[in-house]
């Protein structure tokens, strides 16, 4: 109720005044620090990512959770701006921490601001992005703010695979505050000043002696070459903010809708000459997978994630015709295309993601088995390895594999084989499928043909001839079904086009189950 004698154009004045306030978060001079950092302020990274005039504003007068310590301390916005806008048209929820407001420190009201937009973007079925620069838990706030971590953490896992969740890494992100984005579906970071690590460089000094940087330590390029955590990273925050809403156009809204068809001028029958080239039979030339991919889809547009980690196997989206395709390769530039620990982590949580946002997975194969080691066993190859296994067999979304060249082992059955549920294999007349090459073949099982034979190289030459002509070759596995058909190299485009519109309205129905439990 307004006070007697109180005119409209003050009440009007005084929303204005205390709006200007919130804008201006921590003021003029540490938004003038936060520029000379390199970085954008909270407002201007969601004036980047959003369509122009599109940002609509929620929990916009929020205050801190008052206690003894936080009495008169000022925290407009609360350290974090939220909201509504869209991007290429489409709807999303968007935080983005203010580090100018208490380092963006979290606390329990600037916690309610976050998790109520997450909740709305789960009843509206939209991505929600978090646009992460924070100094981690609000001391004042004492465990309050450890409460609002984990309203966050909750919504996080609760709403994982129902609606996308992108999280960009500007600043710091210390301690509990990593665990927000690790549960997100991607983690993209701006290379010098962005970092994630749980304890930080004075803690580890002490504790263990060691002595790091904060970019030593959790800086982008640790992050997407050395531990996995982080998918992308990319020069300042203009180009972070350009890659989620690449990123987005390769996804849909929610796990109950497609991506959005992206037109093109690339013709679905464009010959692929070019692999001729790229690809030969001799097994000892290797070749760059990403020139394959390239050469198959929309105008060579394939946006790579995690190029940088576990190389020998290649994730990322890319386009048949307008349609988003998830592709998972082996790359024969890397420990010959191998799966170890890391790249069976790395696929299987990729084909997880395509599998929950129905985004269909085309797997390139040219793997010559589980990479062998001492090391790899104690790490637990099997666990992880059979994650690459569980993960195939669980999605249900239309599964196409082309085998390219060799195709070996447990690694032909991990890389989605006929039997673990791929819905159409092809293979290129350049492809081999056994249990292993010919000359390892030849030496164990002819070994003592080989060893009593008057001239064992000739008889090995003949024997590893004589396991060719009986297995090196994709028509055997052709023979028997496991390979639907053998195709022209120069006709994959248009054969794989073909192939996922055939699939496009695909169901599979699965027993009843809580959730599987994936060997982690
Ligand atoms: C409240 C904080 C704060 C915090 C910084 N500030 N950290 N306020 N809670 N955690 C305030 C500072 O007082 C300062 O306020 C402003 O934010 C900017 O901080 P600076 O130190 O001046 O900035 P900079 O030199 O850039 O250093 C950034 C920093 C450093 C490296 C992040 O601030 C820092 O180490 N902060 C503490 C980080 C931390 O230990 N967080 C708790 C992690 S544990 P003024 O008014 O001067 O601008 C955690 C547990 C969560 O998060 C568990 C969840 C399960």
């Amino acid at each position: 109720m307004t006070q007697p004698g109180i005119e409209l154009q003050e009440l009007i004045a005084t929303m204005e005044q205390r709006r200007r306030k919130v804008e201006e978060g921590g003021g003029p001079e540490r938004q003038q620090k936060q520029r000379e950092g390199g970085k954008l302020t909270a407002r201007e990274r969601i004036e980047r990512l959003l369509d122009p005039g599109s940002f609509l504003e929620s929990s916009t007068f929020v205050e801190h959770g008052r206690n003894r310590l936080m009495d008169g301390i000022e925290a407009p916005g609360e350290g974090v701006v939220t909201g509504s806008g869209t991007i290429d048209g489409r709807q999303v929820f968007v935080f983005s921490q203010d580090f100018t407001v208490l380092g963006g420190s979290l606390g329990k009201m600037n916690a309610s601001k976050v998790t109520k937009i997450m909740d709305l973007a789960a009843k509206t079925g939209c991505p929600v992005i978090g646009l992460n620069d924070s100094a981690g838990a609000r001391i004042q706030e004492g465990v309050d703010s450890l409460s609002g971590y984990g309203e966050i953490f909750y919504r996080n896992a609760v709403y994982s695979g129902s609606v996308p969740q992108i999280s960009a890494i500007l600043g710091p992100c210390a301690g509990g505050a990593v665990y927000s984005p690790a549960i997100t579906d991607f983690i993209l970071m701006s290379r010098g000043s962005s970092y994630m690590f749980i304890t930080g460089p004075e803690v580890i000094k002490s504790v263990t002696r060691e002595e790091v940087t904060f970019d030593q330590l959790g800086g982008a390029d640790v992050h997407t070459r050395k531990s996995g955590v982080a998918h992308l990273a990319y020069e300042g925050d203009e180009a972070v903010i350009d890659g989620i809403k690449d990123l987005l156009g390769y996804l849909p809204q929610n796990a109950r809708e497609k991506a959005p068809v992206k037109p093109t001028s690339d013709p679905a029958d464009r010959r692929n000459e070019k692999l001729l080239d790229i690809v030969t039979p001799d097994q000892r030339r290797p070749y760059a997978m990403q020139d394959v991919i390239r050469e198959l889809v929309d105008d060579g547009t394939f946006l790579e994630i995690q190029p940088d980690w576990a190389k020998n196997i290649i994730v990322g989206f890319a386009r048949l015709n307008g349609q988003s395709v998830g592709i998972v390769a082996n790359n024969p530039k890397a420990l010959s295309g191998s799966l170890n620990i890391d790249a069976s982590d790395k696929a299987a949580r990729f084909i997880r993601t395509c599998d929950c946002y129905n985004v269909p997975i085309l797997t390139l194969v040219d793997v010559s088995g589980f990479l062998p080691g001492v090391q790899q066993e104690y790490g637990g190859i099997i666990r992880h390895g059979a994650k690459m296994l569980y993960a195939y067999a669980e999605a249900t979304v239309p599964k196409v594999t082309l085998i390219t060249r060799k195709s070996y082992g447990g690694a032909y059955l991990a890389m989605n084989s006929r039997d673990m549920g791929a819905d159409v294999v092809y293979a290129w007349p350049t492809a081999t499928v056994a249990v292993m090459g010919a000359e390892g073949a030849a030496n164990i099982v002819y070994r003592k043909d080989i060893k009593d034979s008057e001239n064992p190289a000739a008889t090995r030459a003949e024997k590893i001839a004589e396991y060719k002509e009986a297995f090196d070759n994709p028509y055997v596995a052709a023979a028997k079904g496991y390979i639907d058909d053998v195709i022209p190299m120069e006709e994959t485009r248009e054969r794989l086009i073909r192939t996922f519109e055939m699939l496009a309205n695909k169901e599979e129905t699965r027993p009843f189950k809580k959730h599987g439990n994936i060997p982690l």
